[in-house]
């Protein structure tokens, strides 16, 4: 199928390559001329295990093209609205100037019976209102809402889980249900769960769900702070609980928290829309979700401060991990980037080190001292936070850290060492909701 997909950030470049992948025909368009250049020469603008691959093996073939020009949309027979829907400044709802306007731009570019897929995350009515928009133009909208991981995303994107459409009653919904068959058509043939709903449906699902995840995350950070008081380990918890199948142990990492471009706007987008919708009391949990998540990071700050136990500026610290989860240079609303801000603020000399995210953390916080070299990095430090659990930060040998830094003594932001080496190594070991 000939498409467009409009919008080439970490959803729309996954999106558009993955579907080239899959025998489309596809032109990904963005406004950011750099991005747009960038992808034409085969590189991704973030990164993305596997999207590489794909971008190049998809652009060599010719099914997939870089554009500017939202014109070059015409004659597609599916758009998909790929835009970011960030949080407003000053307010806790979603800002849909974005997709507004790729919306309203692609509207001269549409014929009769073409299709307008939404994927962006959007408050519920967004996508009723813009139905009513597209309409004169004979095309139809549905509502197509994405799932995918940062750092699973071409995986996700292939194979997704379930599919999820939203759609217009009648023969509209019946047309665009028939042509997103069409594209998904692999993964369907491979038995994939599909959802045929309606718009408001649709969009509750994707935000649904990612405030059951931020609220899975913060249950369990809420039974990590008892636990501290308590003297209990959060981390055993966590796998007791877990066996019990209604409950699953996936998401319930305690830690430093979640954050990322979806998680934390969604939720505060979500309490927006609901306390519009006169319902904002159905949902004032998760503003709650929001605060246990947010004190978590201030945890692992006064745990560093506490453990440094002198003058703090005299000290210097190591952080590792900027992106706000492994496998990502998303650095956007990251737990670690703020942790290590604000132990900068207090006038720690910190140095971080990141895998990937160093050059999007420098951008937005060019003050801290930025090290590629773990060696450079644990070299003298007073104290050591781990934040993001990159593979590299998980296999540290306790024994070569140790003879790097001026003071063994380990923040584990993610639980994810092995608490009894990293002791028997003489290290003083702190994990989050643990003795
Ligand atoms: C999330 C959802 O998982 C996707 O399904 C959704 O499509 C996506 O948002 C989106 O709306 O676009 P993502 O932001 O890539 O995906 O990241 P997650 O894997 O959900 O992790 C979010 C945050 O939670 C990370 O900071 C991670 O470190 C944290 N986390 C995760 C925990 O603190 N504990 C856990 O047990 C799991």
């Amino acid at each position: 199928m000939k498409m467009s997909v409009i919008g080439c950030g970490y959803l729309g470049a996954v999106h558009a390559s993955a579907m080239a992948e899959l025998g489309h025909d596809v032109i990904g368009i963005d406004v950011d001329a750099a991005k747009i250049d960038l992808l034409r020469a085969g590189r991704p603008p973030f990164y993305e295990p596997g999207l590489p691959e794909i971008l190049t093996s998809a652009t060599a073939s010719g099914r997939l093209r870089f554009s500017t020009e939202i014109a070059d949309a015409a004659g597609c027979a599916v758009h998909f609205i790929a835009v970011g829907t960030p949080q407003k400044p000053g307010s806790y709802a979603a800002d849909l100037r974005f997709v507004d306007a790729a919306v309203e731009s692609l509207l001269p570019h549409l014929s009769p019976g073409d299709l307008v897929a939404g994927k962006s995350t959007v408050p519920v009515g967004t996508a009723a209102r813009l139905a009513a928009l597209v309409a004169p133009t004979g095309a139809t909208l549905a509502w197509n809402p994405e799932f995918l991981r940062e750092g699973f995303a071409v995986e996700d994107t292939i194979t997704p889980d379930r599919l999820v459409y939203g759609v217009a009653p009648g023969e509209e919904g019946e047309h665009a249900t028939s042509v997103l068959n069409d594209v998904y058509a692999t993964a369907l043939a491979a038995d994939t769960p599909l959802v045929v709903t309606d718009f408001a449906t649709a969009e509750l699902v994707k935000v649904a769900a990612n405030a059951f995840l931020a609220t899975k995350i913060s249950f369990i950070n809420a039974m990590a702070e008892i636990a501290e008081v308590a003297g209990a380990d959060v981390t055993q918890l966590a796998d007791a609980i877990g066996y019990d199948g209604r409950i699953g142990r996936r998401f319930l990492g305690a830690g430093v928290g979640f954050g990322g471009g979806c998680l934390p706007k969604d939720i505060r987008a979500f309490t927006a829309r609901a306390e519009e919708l006169g319902r904002g009391e159905s949902v004032v949990f998760l503003k709650e979700v929001d605060k246990i998540n947010l004190r978590r990071r201030q945890r692992v700050v006064d745990l560093t401060v506490r453990a440094i136990g002198r003058e703090v500026w005299k000290a210097k610290v190591t952080v590792l991990g900027l992106s706000f989860k492994p496998h990502s240079d998303d650095v956007r609303d990251s737990p670690a980037l703020d942790v290590a801000v604000q132990l900068y603020g207090l006038g720690v000399n910190v140095t971080a080190i990141d895998p990937q995210a160093i050059d999007n953390a420098r951008l937005r916080h060019p003050q801290l001292t930025y090290t590629s070299d773990l060696e450079d990095a644990l070299r003298g430090a007073d104290a050591v936070v781990l934040v993001t659990e990159w593979p590299e930060f998980r296999g540290l040998d306790p024994e070569w850290a140790g003879a790097l830094v001026r003071t063994r003594t380990i923040i584990d932001g993610r639980n994810t060492l092995d608490a009894a080496a990293w002791r028997a190594a003489g290290w003083t070991y702190n994990g989050l909701g643990r003795p």
